[in-house]
């Protein structure tokens, strides 16, 4: 049997900052409120000036992995685009990537798990590596939170939180025993659906329908997030899919050197710390300059690790996700 590893990453944001003030102009927030509830301080958005969309932002973290992993775009087997704003209802952003990169026929496949998305494509490529059916699979989260977003004060509860970019893996077929991706376990609980979602433009809330239907004050198409309820499913859940990832490859807590989590909340991530008595260097966080990316926060995360000397060969990385769906899963890496 094969195994997979990550030969390269990347990761790109808009120029474009966002500060806590900024944010503080346009609606009924402050600094303080969001720094002690968040952690965040600030987060990058597009603009109508640059050529900036969930895909294109994929694209160019993307160039960046398949340089670092020196495997042509050629090479590419298998394309997994996760992300909750793609640039259309449909087709989805995996087949505008293939067209930008100028590859050709291999098929593009779109992963609809919000947070937990990166994980989930990441499990989806280390199958198909594991099969032998595919060597090299391009991995890409990729958000545009900024344009569905509700600045008012109405969605200030929500739309704070939120920042835009991409982040890109790209794995191949590794022939060295007990390296790579060790596991990947996935779940979800579709009775949570709600809690965190954004329900319209769908089937069920057309846009026609909307405009009709729908007073001002309840629109349906902002997304919508039961926030304590969230944090606190999200908290168990972490430690859960942690432990999990753990138990499946015999290690321990102690064995972690670096746990990378889904960038939600930086009070979640803290909680998690404490719990698994983990010391400051062996957990990484940035939401404090991106805000909550979605699918594109983990890759976003592992790539600045990496680049900052944080991962090192042979280390043991941890990833975990949790987010609408509710979805959920960790990925256990011995780089
Ligand atoms: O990535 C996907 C998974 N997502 C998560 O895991 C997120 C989980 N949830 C959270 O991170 C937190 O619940 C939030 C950060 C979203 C909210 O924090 P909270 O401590 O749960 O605040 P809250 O929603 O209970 O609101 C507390 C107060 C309310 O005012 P009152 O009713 O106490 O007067 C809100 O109206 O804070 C008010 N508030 C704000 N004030 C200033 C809500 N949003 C804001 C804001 N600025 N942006």
């Amino acid at each position: 049997m094969y195994t997979s590893r990550i030969a390269g990453m990347g990761k790109y944001v808009p120029e474009n900052i966002v500060t806590n003030d900024d944010l503080a102009g346009i609606m009924d927030t402050n600094d303080a409120w969001i720094q002690e509830r968040t952690g965040i301080k600030e987060r990058h958005h597009i603009t109508k000036e640059d050529d900036n969309t969930t895909a294109t932002m994929g694209v160019k973290a993307a160039k960046i992995a398949l340089e670092r992993a020196k495997i042509s775009k050629d090479d590419i087997d298998l394309i997994v685009f996760a992300t909750l704003s793609p640039d259309y209802y449909f087709p989805g952003c995996g087949v505008q990537v293939q067209e930008l990169l100028d590859i050709h026929t291999c098929p593009a496949l779109d992963v609809r798990n919000q947070c937990s998305g990166f994980i989930y494509g990441l499990s989806v490529a280390d199958q198909f590596i594991k099969t032998g059916m595919y060597k090299n699979v391009l991995v890409i989260g990729s958000e545009n939170h900024s344009g569905g977003l509700d600045f008012s004060t109405r969605g200030r509860s929500v739309s704070v939180i939120f920042g835009d970019g991409a982040g890109a893996a790209v794995l191949t077929r590794s022939d060295k025993e007990g390296h790579g991706i060790l596991s990947t376990h996935l779940h979800s609980e579709g009775k949570h659906a709600l809690e965190l979602s954004l329900r319209g433009p769908s089937t069920e809330y057309w846009v026609p329908q909307i405009l009709e239907e729908n007073p001002q004050e309840d629109i349906p198409y902002f997304p919508y997030m039961n926030g304590q309820f969230v944090f606190k499913n999200a908290v168990v859940r972490f430690s859960e899919v942690i432990m999990e990832g753990l138990k499946a490859n015999n290690l321990e807590v102690a064995d972690i050197d670096m746990l990378i989590p889904h960038q939600a909340n930086l009070r979640i991530s803290q909680f998690i710390q404490k719990k698994f008595q983990l010391p400051d260097d062996k957990v990484y966080n940035n939401i404090q300059k991106y805000g909550n990316t979605t699918a594109a926060s983990i890759p976003i995360a592992l790539t600045e690790a990496w680049e900052e000397g944080k991962i090192k060969e042979g280390d043991m990385v941890v990833l975990a996700a949790f987010g609408s769906g509710f979805t959920w899963g960790s990925a256990v890496i011995k780089w």
